[in-house]
């Protein structure tokens, strides 16, 4: 086998050495190799649905295929899908979108990608409320720009719009919010959604609201956008949306952006210059994954209702856990400082010893800001929910 000289001069650049590896993908990683070594796991780490994608949207790619739209498509995507996405958010929310003021991209992480890179400077600040998505501080960081985090623990994860307001400085340029959460599954009530907005409006700071989850709300929570608040409210205001979650289509890379044209301007430079347009195919398995029946989403999230109801009843038994009913999203984020005893110190010890002893994957609450938390998925099977469960009861005995 051929081997290469190691790249000593090689030196990353200075704010890709400022930035994190994702927890989510080593809790990830960590079950695959446990896999490949022959472990029974039990994996409550994933970040994406176990269904498989509906059979309306694979025949609408198919279609895509054979009929030869397989070539560069506008950077903006398709005419088609940026229409099905403004008849969706008009439908749903009442809101007026144009052409100018949508883009396709290669998944909800490229437009949020996009619209943090196009907005902050070195010696921005950028808000973000703990607990939360692994890669939202790190794009900030990417941009050279400073993370500032708001602590929520007080009011059990959901952020509050004094909250925000005691965070801001004349440096403040950006706020990320993402109701549902990941990790914690909480959703920000849409009257509070709103004073934040107001707020944010007032002071001319930016908003990114991540809305992958949009759809995954648990009654008697109901499914709120923030393009559903006045116009005056949304001048500074990017939705990042996605298909991964609603549609389970993670590995078909199908996101949008929803902002002011200037920005979708700027944002379409970016994308112009890495990776184009997404892919021609995937972009008409998601003007079909709008347009076409819908049933497919509801059985989803009855499959999810079930589950959730369950693991929540499940997890206020086991001795030392604390978890808030989570509103929406496929996750439950318990607090399990009471579990923290002997040589387990912190959260990451839990997980790590729960992999080793258990073959039980969790996420690591640190990862998303939240020491003493971990984050279980319950995007898998009841079967294997209950299992994980029997495993983290035996686990967490012999601490408490
Ligand atoms: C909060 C949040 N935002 C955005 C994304 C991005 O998803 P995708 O790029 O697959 O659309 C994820 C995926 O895990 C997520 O959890």
């Amino acid at each position: 086998m051929k081997t290469f000289p190691a790249m000593s001069s090689f030196t990353v650049s200075q704010n890709v050495a400022r930035m994190q590896s994702s927890a989510t993908i080593a809790a990830m990683q960590a079950a695959q190799a446990l896999r490949a070594a022959g472990a029974n796991v039990c994996d409550f780490g994933a970040g994406e649905p176990d269904f498989d994608t509906p059979d309306n949207i694979k025949q609408a790619a198919e279609r895509a295929m054979r009929a030869g739209h397989t070539k560069y498509t506008a950077n903006a995507g398709i005419r088609e899908l940026q229409s099905a996405i403004i008849a969706f958010y008009n439908k749903q929310f009442g809101a007026e979108y144009e052409p100018s003021e949508v883009m396709a991209t290669a998944g909800g992480k490229q437009a949020i990608f996009n619209a943090v890179v196009t907005l902050l400077n070195p010696g921005d600040e950028a808000l973000i409320p703990k607990p939360y998505w692994v890669t939202f501080p790190e794009i900030a960081v990417f941009a050279g720009a400073k993370p500032v985090f708001i602590e929520t623990e007080e009011t059990d994860f959901v952020l509050t719009a004094d909250q925000v307001e005691r965070a801001i400085t004349p440096r403040t340029r950006l706020l990320i919010l993402n109701s549902p959460s990941n990790p914690s599954g909480r959703v920000l009530p849409p009257a509070e959604f709103r004073k934040i907005m107001e707020l944010t409006s007032e002071r001319g700071i930016y908003v990114v609201s991540d809305e992958c989850y949009l759809r995954f709300v648990y009654p008697p929570g109901e499914v709120f956008s923030a393009a559903s608040l006045p116009e005056e409210l949304r001048s500074r205001l990017c939705i990042a949306g996605s298909f991964s979650k609603t549609y389970a289509m993670t590995g078909w890379r199908v996101g949008y952006a929803l902002a002011p044209a200037e920005w979708i301007k700027a944002m379409l430079k970016v994308q112009g210059h890495s990776t184009s347009n997404t892919n021609s195919m995937a972009q008409w398995a998601a003007v079909e994954a709008l347009n076409g029946p819908q049933e497919s989403v509801g059985i989803m999230l009855g499959e999810y209702t079930k589950r959730r109801a369950w693991l929540l009843k499940a997890l206020s038994e086991i001795p030392g856990f604390k978890c808030s009913e989570p509103e929406g999203a496929f996750y439950a984020f318990p607090d399990v400082r009471g579990c923290l005893k002997k040589d387990l110190k912190t959260s990451g010890d839990f997980a790590q010893r729960l992999l080793e002893e258990e073959q039980t994957v969790v996420t690591d609450g640190a990862g998303f800001g939240a020491e003493g938390f971990i984050r279980i998925s319950y995007a898998t099977s009841m079967e294997q929910i209950t299992e994980g469960i029997d495993r983290i009861k035996r686990f967490s005995k012999k601490y408490v």
